[in-house]
This record gives structure tokens, sequence and C-alpha cells, in this order.
């Protein structure tokens, strides 16, 4: 994270100072670059030992990660006075003095993550920070630090004396955990305990009334109960990512009213019966995010709680609901759901019922029998979807009035299918509409598909074994007045005939010679022709003859 942080600095620090606008002040031969206006400088990576002389004092935000400055002393920064935000991310502190930041009074953002200092205890860095007013303060490690660093109860004691409002203790162990390790940090709103080896959170902790986003990932709960959140009443964000196999139980989440955001993401949670139970009492829940786990039995009306969920994430998870159960049917908030690769069954035409606000629907890579969509379909269900993504979906056909209930239908990828035929008659409006076809199997275009092609639409017909012979030249000469409406032409070739093979289609200049309608003329015509130039010669004769 913090690395790539460094390279988007640096890479935006290149691109200012090939704008020739960017002041530098150097230190040493180094040069820390002024991103935005005059507050903000990145020294990121520089190999720096001090905070350079030539930095103004009215700078506001300073990254100064990847460099070597060992120690905080009250001097360091005392000259900064209008800091907010300091990175120190890796800059090998090993110790913070008393009142290391007494002068920086609107310090709002602190990162100290990755520095040895936590080696040394936490304790010290909070002494360090007393009186520091920072909103955010980041201590946490890397995960590459070989030893994972314990935090005993008594050093997180020492947060009762700063006030801060986000703490990142991500990466580091907790050792001896009671209700009163965390008794200090009833003033924090975000609390992130990433990877720090939690199995189970004490019961009684006290009342953490201000505590609002709780992030838990990467640790080792077996059980959802053993969180025991019925001591964060207030919360609205709950992260429980990368929980290795995670039991969801039932009502374990039922005192979180507040919950809006859950992210239950790659926890190899699997349930046969699910969700009712499991997310009673989640009644503000937004958004769910159940991708990357194992199979979910989903019942008729899953989600019973939770009514005003607007997103829904069931990516890479095996999907099986009954034959005509609805489970979604009183999700009508919902505005996006993910059902990619989840083996939804797409003949359930009632899958998808009651879903009326639902605007982004995400079915990629999951079957249609015999690779058909047919006029009756689930999506009928979901008249007001705008984005459609059924790419990987092996389609071969798709029925002409299979979208027609979708006439807010703006975006449709079908790309990576087996489609042989561009065919437009599916869709309901085509003046405003992305059709992205890449990546299938069509040669010839008829040119009844392309001409109400209008307005903003764009279509994207790129990876296709297009045909550059006379038997595609309607599709090649509506191209021509129309390469505003062709997306990714740089890839979009000829595959037939073998002259052409690999050309641009939009390089393709096809003469197709006499038109038609002369062909049919001369065929028609010359033998009339013939005939009657004979009859003439013939007449003729005979009148000579005769005359004779
Ligand atoms: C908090 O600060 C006071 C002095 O301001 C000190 O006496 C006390 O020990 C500190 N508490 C902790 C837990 O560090
Ligand atoms: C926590 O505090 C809130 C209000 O601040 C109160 O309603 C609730 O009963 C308290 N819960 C416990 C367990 O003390
Ligand atoms: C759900 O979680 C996965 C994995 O953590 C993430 O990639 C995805 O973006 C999340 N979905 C949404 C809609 O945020
Ligand atoms: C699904 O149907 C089977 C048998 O048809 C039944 O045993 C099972 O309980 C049903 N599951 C749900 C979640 O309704
Ligand atoms: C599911 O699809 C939505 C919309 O396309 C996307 O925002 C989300 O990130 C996807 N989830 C995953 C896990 O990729
Ligand atoms: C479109 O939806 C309406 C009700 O939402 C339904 O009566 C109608 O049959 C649907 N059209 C098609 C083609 O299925």
């Amino acid at each position: 994270m913090a690395l790539r942080k460094c390279f988007l600095a640096l890479a935006l620090t290149a691109h200012l100072s090939c704008e020739g606008s960017s002041l530098q002040v150097s230190a040493a031969g180094k040069t820390c670059v002024k991103v935005i206006g005059d507050e903000s400088y990145t020294c990121c990576d520089l190999g720096l030992n001090e905070i350079p002389e030539s930095l103004p004092s009215s700078l506001k935000i300073l990254d100064f990660s990847f460099n070597a400055i060992f120690a905080i002393y009250q001097s360091t920064f005392s000259r900064l006075r209008s800091l907010r935000h300091l990175d120190l991310t890796r800059c090998l502190i090993s110790w913070l003095y008393e009142g290391a930041f007494a002068s920086n009074p609107d310090l709002d953002t602190l990162v100290l993550i990755g520095n040895p200092l936590i080696s040394v205890e936490i304790s010290v860095i909070l002494v360090g920070l007393m009186g520091v007013n920072a909103h955010i303060l980041r201590i946490g490690t890397f995960q590459d630090v070989a030893d994972n660093i314990g935090i005993a109860p008594h050093m997180l004691q020492a947060i009762c004396n700063i006030t801060t409002a986000e703490v990142n203790l991500q990466n580091m162990h907790f050792s001896g955990l009671s209700s009163s390790t965390f008794q200090c940090l009833t003033k924090i709103q975000k609390l992130d305990l990433t990877n720090t080896g939690l199995s189970d959170l004490p019961s009684g902790i006290s009342n953490n009334s201000l505590l609002t986003d709780l992030i838990l990932n990467e640790n080792s709960f077996e059980h959802a109960c053993d969180i025991k959140l019925a001591s964060f009443p207030f919360l609205t964000r709950l992260s429980l990512k990368r929980t290795e196999a995670l039991q969801l139980g039932s009502g374990c989440f039922k005192d979180l009213a507040k919950l809006q955001y859950l992210d239950l993401s790659i926890s190899g949670i699997g349930s046969s019966d699910c969700c009712s139970a499991q997310f009673q009492g989640l009644v503000s829940l937004k958004y769910l995010n159940l991708s990357y786990n194992d199979m979910h039995t989903v019942q008729d009306l899953a989600f019973q709680d939770n009514i005003h969920l607007e997103l829904l994430d069931f990516t890479h998870t095996h999907l099986k609901v009954n034959a005509s159960q609805k489970p979604f049917r009183n999700l009508q908030h919902l505005r996006m759901l993910n059902l990619s690769s989840s083996h939804a069954d797409t003949s359930n035409r009632d899958l998808l019922t009651g879903l009326k606000s639902l605007v982004i629907l995400n079915l990629k890579g999951n079957a249609f029998s015999s690779g058909i969509i047919h006029s009756s379909n689930l999506l009928q269900q979901v008249p007001n979807l705008e984005v459609l993504i059924l790419s990987e979906c092996e389609l071969i056909a798709i029925d002409n009035e299979a979208f027609h209930n979708l006439t807010k239908l703006k975006y449709v990828l079908l790309n990576r299918n087996k489609l042989t035929m561009f065919s437009t008659n599916a869709f309901y409006d085509l003046r405003q509409i992305v059709l992205n076809f890449a990546e299938n199997h069509i040669k010839i275009i008829p040119q009844k598909m392309v001409n109400g092609i209008s307005g903003l639409s764009i279509i994207d017909l790129s990876y296709n074994p297009l045909d550059c012979s006379c038997d595609n030249i309607e599709f090649l000469t509506w191209l021509h007045k129309n390469m505003d409406k062709m997306e990714n032409l740089e890839e979009t070739s000829c595959s037939t005939p073998n002259a052409l093979a690999g050309t641009r289609l939009d390089m393709v200049m096809l003469s197709c010679g006499v038109p038609v309608v002369v062909i049919v003329l001369i065929v028609v015509l010359l033998p009339l022709l013939i005939a009657a130039s004979a009859f003439m010669i013939l007449y003729c004769l005979k009148r000579r003859y005769h005359s004779i």
C-alpha cells in the first residue's frame, strides 16, 4: 500500500515537473517536490535524514515516507506549524520524544506505519503523542515485519491521554486481551485491527458509544458471535474480510441496528439456510458483500430484515435457490446486484422478482439454458435496469424481444460469448446505448441492424472474425460514415478474405465493382437485345430476298 502510494506521488511529481511549474526544494542534492499549490510537498524515498530547512513553514501536507530520521524531537516539526497531514511511513523512527508534535496544533492525520518504534513499546509512542489532536492516527506495521509486535493491555491505556478519532493498529498482535484493553478506546470513531491475531473480543467492553467504524479483517474469528458485537451498538461500518472460515450463526449481528455497511467477503462462509436468521436485526443495512465465499442455499425472502439494502455482492459465491422461490422479493431499494460466477439459476424466472429499483445487474459467467436468452426470461422482472453485464455466459443467441421490457438500458456487455449475429432488435431504444459485442463469432452485419444506431450510441465489435468482402459491404459503408459510433476500432479488424486478414476495418476501401442493378439489367436485357438484332437481320434478309 505504502509503496504504491509512494509510486503514485512520484508519478504525480514527474508529471508536474514536466509542466515546469513545480518549485523544487533541495536538501543535500535531493529534491522534495511541490505537489499541489503551495501547501503540499512530497519528499518520498529520498534517503533524507532531516526535514529540509527550505520547506516553506506554511506547508500543510507533507509526505516524508521512506526516509530515515530515527527519532522525533520537539524541534523536528516545530517550524512547520500549519502541518495537517504528515506521512512518516517507514522512516526508521524508533523514538518519539514527549511533546514531539506539541507545535502542530492542526495536525489531523499522522501516519507512523512500519516504524521500528513499534518494537520499542507502544506506550512510548503514545506518550510521545500526548496532546496530539490528530484526527487520524495510523500506527500499525507492515505484514512483512518478521515478528508481529505484541500489544500488552497496559500499553493501550496510554490512548486515554490522546484524543484521536481514528486509530490503525494493523498487523500488531494483542496479548492477554481483556475488557479493560479497550477501556480507553471510547473516544475513537474508527478502529482498524486488521491482522491482529484476534479470535474473539472480550464481553463487557465499556460502551463504545463513539465507535462507528470497526475493521477486523484477516483475523481468526470462527464464529461471528465471538466478536460480541453488542458492545458496539453504534457501528455503521463493519468489515470482516478474509476471515479464514467464519460461521455466521444466528442473530450475532442483531444489536447493530445502525449498521449500514457489512463486508464479509473472502471469509469461507457457507450456509445451507441463508440469510434471514444470520442478518436478523440489521434494519439499516445498505451494503452487503458476500463475494468469494462458499455455497449458500438461499430461502424465499432471504433478507427479511434488510429491506434497505442497496448493494448486494455474491460474486464467486455459489448461490442455490430452490425453483420458483423469490429470495429478493422485498428488496425494493436494491440498486446493484452482482451475481457473477455464482452458478445462478437463470431459468428461474422469479429469481429477480421484486427488484424494482435495480439499476446494475452483473450476471457475468453464468450459463443460460442452451445458450439462448428467450423472450420470456428473468430480466423482465427488473424494468429499471440500466447496466447489464452478460459477459462470458456462453451465449449463442438472443431472442428478438429478450430485453424489450428494459426500456432504460444504457450499457450492455455481451463480450466473450459465442454470438454469431449482431442483432439490435432485442433492445428497446438505440439512441443512447453502449453495446459491447467484443470477442464473439460475428462475421457479417446486415445494414438494418446498424441503421437504428444513432445519437450517443456506441458499439464495440473488436475481436470478432469480421468479413471484409463485398458480402459485408453494407456494414463497411455504414462504418465509414459512423466512425464516432465505434469503440475500440484499433482492435476491430478483418478476418476474411485472406488478403485482408488483420487489416483494420476503417482502413478497408472496398470497391464492389458494377452495382447489382446494372448486372440485373445486363443479364435480362442482353438476350433480348441479341434476339431483337437477330430478328432485324432476318427481316432485312427476307426483304432483300423478296425484292430479288
Ligand atoms: C495520562 O497523563 C497523565 C498526565 O497528564 C499521567 O499522569 C497518566 O499516567 C497518563 N495516563 C496514561 C495511561 O498514560
Ligand atoms: C450505551 O450507551 C447508550 C447511550 O449512550 C445507552 O443507551 C446504552 O444503554 C448503553 N449500553 C450499555 C451496555 O451500557
Ligand atoms: C466486494 O468484495 C470484493 C473482495 O473483497 C471486492 O473486490 C469488491 O469490489 C467488493 N464489492 C463491492 C461492490 O464493493
Ligand atoms: C429446497 O427444496 C428441498 C426439496 O425440494 C427442501 O428439502 C429444502 O428444504 C428447500 N430449501 C429451502 C432453502 O427452501
Ligand atoms: C460486482 O459487479 C459490480 C458491478 O459491475 C462491481 O462494482 C463489483 O466490484 C463486482 N464485485 C466483484 C467482487 O468484482
Ligand atoms: C414486461 O413486464 C410486464 C410487467 O412488468 C409484463 O406484464 C410483460 O409481460 C413483460 N413483457 C414481456 C415481453 O415479458
